[in-house]
């Protein structure tokens, strides 16, 4: 078959610049399209935090220097070309430091401009190739203004005549919602009327909806979680206009990158393992415990935590259940993540309780962050929703027992552990409330006391395959259906 032109535009691209899993999957993704020879050309923001390795990257010449119209204001940038750790695909970085060197990627005043800029920096990157990708692929709020643009501002080239637009959500609770009044710094005053109504009525634009609403192709990062936002509450508004485009969403489960999360290469482990051989699952644990300076545990059990810490991943369920279990019985837990200030100050308390117990690594870190995933028994991840989810997946090939609510990416990814039947991977809860979790992590400890149960648990957890090997397929399908290209 033909390869495919697919230009995917994101905010976040790791290993380049990342705070959750879109840059996890923007990273990942190319790197397999690229394997199977498809041509993907990948755009993201040079923020300043960006660490480009020496010798590995360079200026394009035809790309540097440009100048681009966003109203009034004229912005300059140049761009870098990178090479993509464990691939020979080289990432397109949009060189503009008065709009990306800032002390962090998002929650500036003008977000809004700054990744408008990155989209429309993109297309114009393209038009300098010549090159008409059979699809751009833009992933969430930040690019969602892309199919527009191409109706609007770039309507003119016909270079762009035959090329499609995928939109994919990866969290419908970042809309991008901006004041109508800056309509004119996104280049896009003379067509407010293409905006939805009641949000120009309440004084306000939605770059989300405005893609869901011109994106050829809309697809979301689980078919749960492609279910939920139609149906529902978890459609966070814009349920109506995705029943609407029904026929035009689907749902792609994401992929794990087994180059890189896998027990048995793991550079940031101490001690290699795999399903056959666990032992170094139990040095790891030793060894990070020690680390982190709690007691030894050579036979209780360690929870993990890695997470941003948004009201998205439901710790409040956990607020009166662990310092009950860890009152009961012997357990260590160790946090990893950062954000909302009452998560963090339940997780500082719980350390301030039980310092030998509980570790609370206010932060991120790649590091830590794999040696959590290989030296935990169980993974806690009581998520309100999960489009997705990228923990659990990476905890199953770690076997480490995710104990998850059963919504979104979780619910596809996780298998009820059936004690009679001896099947399953996990421990999953129906409803969002602290009985669920109460229930779901007792029987995780239950479980665990029995060893030959354990050990089968864990075993069927390290089997399950949820790599971007088949996931890529599903992607290729999408943009062949999209390009109307079988060939
Ligand atoms: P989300 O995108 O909602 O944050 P995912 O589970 O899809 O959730 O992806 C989260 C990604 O970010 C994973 O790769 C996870 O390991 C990583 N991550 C989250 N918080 C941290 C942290 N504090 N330190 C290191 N990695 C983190
Ligand atoms: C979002 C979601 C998460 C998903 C990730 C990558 O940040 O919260 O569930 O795995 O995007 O698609």
């Amino acid at each position: 078959m033909s390869p495919l032109g697919i230009c995917l535009v994101a905010s976040e691209v790791a290993p380049f610049a990342k705070t959750g899993g879109l840059a996890d999957v923007a990273g990942a993704l190319p790197r397999y399209l690229s394997r199977r020879g498809h041509d993907v050309r990948v755009f993201l923001p040079l923020y300043s935090s960006v660490a480009l390795a020496p010798g590995d990257h360079h200026p394009v010449d035809f790309l540097t220097d440009l100048e681009l119209s966003m109203g009034e204001r004229r912005v300059r940038f140049s761009v870098i070309t990178a090479r993509l750790a464990g691939s020979e695909l080289f990432v397109y970085a949009i060189d503009c430091p008065e709009l990306y060197h800032r002390s962090s990627i998002y929650g500036a005043d003008d977000d809004h401009l700054r990744f408008a800029f990155l989209t429309r920096a993109a297309i114009e990157c393209c038009q300098r190739m010549g090159w008409a990708p059979d699809v751009f692929h833009c992933n969430d709020w930040h690019t969602a203004l892309l199919p527009l643009y191409l109706r609007t501002v770039y309507r003119w080239d016909h270079l762009f005549e035959r090329s499609r637009t995928l939109l994919t959500i990866h969290n419908i609770a970042y809309q991008g919602v901006f004041p109508r009044s800056v309509l004119p710094e996104v280049s896009l005053d003379g067509d407010a009327h293409r905006f939805d109504r009641s949000d120009l009525d309440a004084g306000v634009v939605n770059f989300l909806k405005t893609g869901l609403l011109y994106a050829d192709l809309l697809s979301t990062v689980s078919p749960t979680y492609a279910l939920e936002i139609r149906s529902g509450e978890l459609g966070m508004g814009l349920q109506e206009l995705l029943r609407q485009r029904s026929e035009s969403l689907v749902g792609i489960l994401n992929g794990v990158d087994y180059s890189e999360w896998n027990p048995e290469t793991d550079e940031f482990l101490p001690a290699h393992y795999s399903a056959d051989d666990l032992s170094g699952k139990r040095a790891n644990k030793e060894a990070l415990l020690d680390e982190l300076g709690l007691a030894p545990a050579p036979e209780a059990p360690l929870l993990g935590i890695v997470s941003r810490l948004t009201p998205q991943k439901g710790f409040e369920l956990l607020y009166d259940v662990l310092p009950q279990v860890l009152a009961e019985r012997d357990v260590r837990l160790v946090v990893l993540g950062s954000g909302a200030p009452d998560y963090e100050g339940f997780f500082g308390s719980l350390q301030g309780s039980f310092p030998e117990r509980v570790c609370f690594y206010r932060g991120f870190s790649e590091e830590l962050a794999h040696r959590i995933e290989a030296s935990s028994d169980i993974f806690l991840m009581p998520s309100r929703f999960e489009p997705c989810g990228l923990n659990q997946m990476y905890s199953l090939r770690y076997g480490t027992i995710p104990v998850v609510h059963r919504t979104g990416g979780l619910a596809d990814s996780v298998r009820q552990w059936d004690w009679e039947r001896q099947t399953g991977t996990g421990f999953l809860f129906e409803n969002f409330d602290a009985t669920g979790l109460r229930w779901a992590l007792g029987s995780a400890l239950a479980t665990y006391d029995n060893r030959d149960a354990w050990r089968r648990l864990v075993a069927n957890a390290m089997a399950s395959d949820f790599s971007w090997e088949r996931q890529v397929d599903r992607y290729i399908d999408v943009y062949r259906r999209l390009s109307g290209r079988a060939d």
